[in-house]
């Protein structure tokens, strides 16, 4: 509604005035608004339509529409988001429902939207927050062109088992790790200030232990106590919520009986109130319908008593809210006050991003297509994501390599490189391996997609250097995509074997979603290089790398193990009652058949020059109270090739009030360093690092002795032991 000076009419519209604070707004809004109109506010539809659901739109009972193509979407493709039929429904709710409510638009803009990144467990590899904003804030800027206000990323579950398929879209093992580059992606996507129009709102998910699903079976149960899940897989939710985080997805899972849509401790006590979290909390897809496929509600009706009680204040799909949440109300089994709460919560949000504002996203001429520039940062992701994990010699690849045979079917199939969520990448818009190799060693190569194995080994006996693209294709890895053996594809393994047989040169390139068993492959091959599915920018970027013209440099973000059946393997293991050394655990174990240290433990990933590290040095042997500590450590490149190390810190707690990880990552630091080049590394190292939950499930810091830990990876570490006094 505007008065006849083309303003908003704020006398009649009060929440309208863009100078009032947020939360009077709100206030404003909520006075005018009747209980049905509330209860709409808490639902989510998917795929609005401006036709189909005008009549819905204008009668104010839509909040917010995603725009999926199904409930796994990230496997599944749709036409794409048309920013016209976005705006044309927009228009039916700002002037034509009775408060004019804009609605919330949602998509999974998870690893780039035109412009493709490698998967968020590539992106991880980086160990490179700064990288991780900027590609969010390309995908930001690609997606709002096409009307999308909001997506439901980063992924900050701790991931550590590879047979579950949505590690793909995980910031990988470590909640150090993940904690920071979920707040550069939570930065990059809704900036300084979410209301730009070049920015979304984002979401942190799934809330909480989703990756603890049983047998890596997704969505399965999960059993874990509240100490675990506290200094463990809360801890990179905490630290999105810290960086200003605007939503949070409840996840599919339970949680010791009490599904997540249903957890009130959890979301509404833990969430809410200890953290104070102000934004959004999300249903995943049906979450709350889900309730009564747990068996936890016999209706939907019971399903979203629970969950309002919960603290889920968005309903995705399910209407439970919409059909049910009135007659709670008014029954008296909800008090009214709990659906303010989710209320008053989406319009804050509403409010942030400015959408009263600018209810409308169309731009004259704005275009979303790749750019020379979005492409070069995403080729940077790319190289950093690449993490060589063997290497004897072979690679980079010069003239000594003679004719060259590339094969594999990843050679030239742009679609399968892009990786798990790609609702609007283009499959012809990726710069493949075959053409990237092509243009660069021309008569030298021979590309071919290997689909007669046969013929493969022919071109590999008349090769001089076989490289061969191995691995899981796209699919294969992503929400719901579990798989009961770690190995490769079948028929891969083989080939391998037989191309080794002619003991020439090989080099294997393995694309995947989730660690993989690669046992063989590294024992047959010459150099192994992970490089997950690294995206639009795919090939010039392994052309690069396997050519020299870029150093390797992305570190491994979750362990590989040693075969399917050592899972779980992971950095955070904690010591049990009879083997409680970390190094006799790890490498003798506890199987009688096999030894169970890690493959590649997590952090590996080589450079092509040879790097050195001294002995950790503390500053002082006595950490006290607030104070600080330097810890340096000498690395020195004697190598003749410039690298850039990721130089890692790592602690135990030897003695603590429960059981601690057999080594936690701490901190990291990158350091570029030239032939010959040595570099002190200085870490500063406060109590507060290792600050865990005690029996009581309060934070605390003990006094006595931490081991820190430096190096490479979390495989290769020297220590050196701190003293804590807390006061
Ligand atoms: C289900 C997935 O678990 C979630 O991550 C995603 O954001 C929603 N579907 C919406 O597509």
């Amino acid at each position: 509604m505007t008065s006849h000076t083309g303003r908003p009419d704020t006398d009649a519209r009060p929440w309208l005035d863009a100078s009032l604070p947020v939360e009077q707004r709100v206030d404003h809004l909520m006075a005018a608004m009747t209980l049905a109109e509330k209860v709409a506010q808490t639902h989510q539809v998917a795929n609005i339509h401006p036709d189909d659901d005008a009549e819905q739109i204008r009668a104010g009972r839509i909040s917010s529409s995603l725009y999926a193509s199904g409930a796994t979407a990230g496997n599944e493709r749709d036409e794409g988001v048309l920013v016209g039929n976005i705006d044309a429904a927009q228009r039916h709710a700002v002037e034509g429902s009775r408060l004019g409510i804009p609605i919330l638009f949602g998509r999974d803009v998870i690893h780039g939207h035109r412009t493709v990144f490698p998967i968020p467990l590539g992106l991880a590899a980086s160990f490179d927050p700064e990288l991780l904003e900027e590609a969010a804030a390309i995908a930001a800027r690609e997606a709002a062109v096409d009307g999308v206000a909001w997506t439901f990323t980063p992924m900050v579950d701790i991931s550590e088992e590879p047979r579950w398929g949505r590690v793909a879209e995980s910031l990988g093992e470590t909640p150090v790790l993940s904690g920071r580059l979920a707040a550069a992606l939570v930065r990059g996507f809704q900036g300084p200030d979410p209301s730009d129009r070049d920015r979304l709102a984002s979401c942190a998910k799934h809330f909480v232990g989703y990756g603890l699903a049983a047998g890596g079976r997704d969505y399965d149960t999960v059993s874990v106590g509240e100490n675990t899940l506290r200094n463990l897989h809360l801890r990179p939710f905490k630290d999105a919520v810290d960086a200003g985080v605007t939503t949070v997805m409840a996840s599919f899972n339970d949680v010791d009986g009490t599904p997540m849509h249903a957890h009130e401790r959890l979301i509404r006590e833990v969430l809410k109130d200890e953290w104070g979290f102000d934004g959004v909390v999300v249903a995943d897809w049906n979450g709350i319908g889900q309730i009564v496929f747990q068996g936890v509600a016999a209706d939907r009706r019971e399903a979203a008593k629970l969950a309002i009680h919960a603290g889920v204040d968005l309903d995705m799909v399910s209407a439970s809210y919409l059909d049910h949440l009135e007659e709670l109300v008014e029954s008296g089994e909800v008090d009214v006050a709990l659906v303010d709460d989710a209320v008053r919560r989406v319009l804050r949000l509403k409010f942030r991003l400015g959408l009263f504002e600018h209810p409308y996203a169309t731009r004259e001429g704005a275009s979303n297509a790749p750019t020379p520039q979005t492409r070069s940062v995403a080729r940077r992701a790319a190289h950093a994501s690449h993490v060589l994990v063997k290497n004897d010699g072979v690679l980079p690849l010069g003239e000594d390599a003679g004719r060259v045979l590339l094969s594999g079917p990843f050679v030239d199939d742009g679609d399968a490189l892009l990786g798990t969520w790609v609702l609007d990448g283009r499959g012809e818009e990726v710069a493949t391996p075959g053409d990237a190799l092509r243009e660069r060693l021309g008569h030298r190569v021979t590309v071919a997609d290997g689909r007669f194995p046969d013929v493969t080994l022919m071109q590999a006996r008349a090769a001089d250097t076989s490289v061969l693209l191995l691995g899981e294709h796209r699919s294969r890895s992503g929400e719901a995509q579990s798989v009961v053996d770690i190995g490769l594809p079948p028929g891969q393994l083989e080939l391998v074997r037989a191309v080794a047989a002619y003991g020439k040169p090989l080099v294997a390139v393995v694309y995947t979603g989730r660690p993989l068993d690669l046992s063989e492959v590294l024992d047959l091959a010459d150099a192994v290089v992970v490089v997950w599915h690294p995206g639009i920018e795919a090939g010039p970027a392994l052309a690069d790398v396997l050519l020299g013209d870029v150093e390797p440099y992305g570190r491994l973000p979750m362990t590989f193990p040693l075969s399917t059946g050592h899972i779980p393997t992971s950095t955070h293991q904690r010591p049990t009652g009879r083997l409680i050394r970390a190094d006799v655990d790890r490498k003798e174990g506890r199987y009688i058949d096999a030894l169970t240290y890690p493959r590649l433990p997590f952090g590996r990933g080589l450079s092509y020059t040879t790097v050195e590290y001294g002995e950790p040095k503390l500053s002082d042997a006595t950490l006290v109270g607030d104070d600080s500590v330097a810890l340096s450590v000498t690395v020195t490149n004697t190598g003749d090739r410039p690298c850039r190390e990721v130089v890692q810190l790592y602690f135990r707690d030897p003695v603590a009030q429960v059981t601690r990880p057999l080594v936690e990552l701490s901190d990291w630091a990158v350091v570029e360093l030239e032939p010959g080049a040595a570099r002190d590394v200085l870490f500063d190292v406060r109590a507060e690092q290792f600050a865990y939950y005690g029996r009581d499930l309060a934070a605390r810091v003990d006094d006595g002795a931490i081991e820190l830990l430096t190096g490479p990876d979390a495989a290769s570490l020297q220590s050196v032991t701190l003293t804590i006094q807390t006061a």
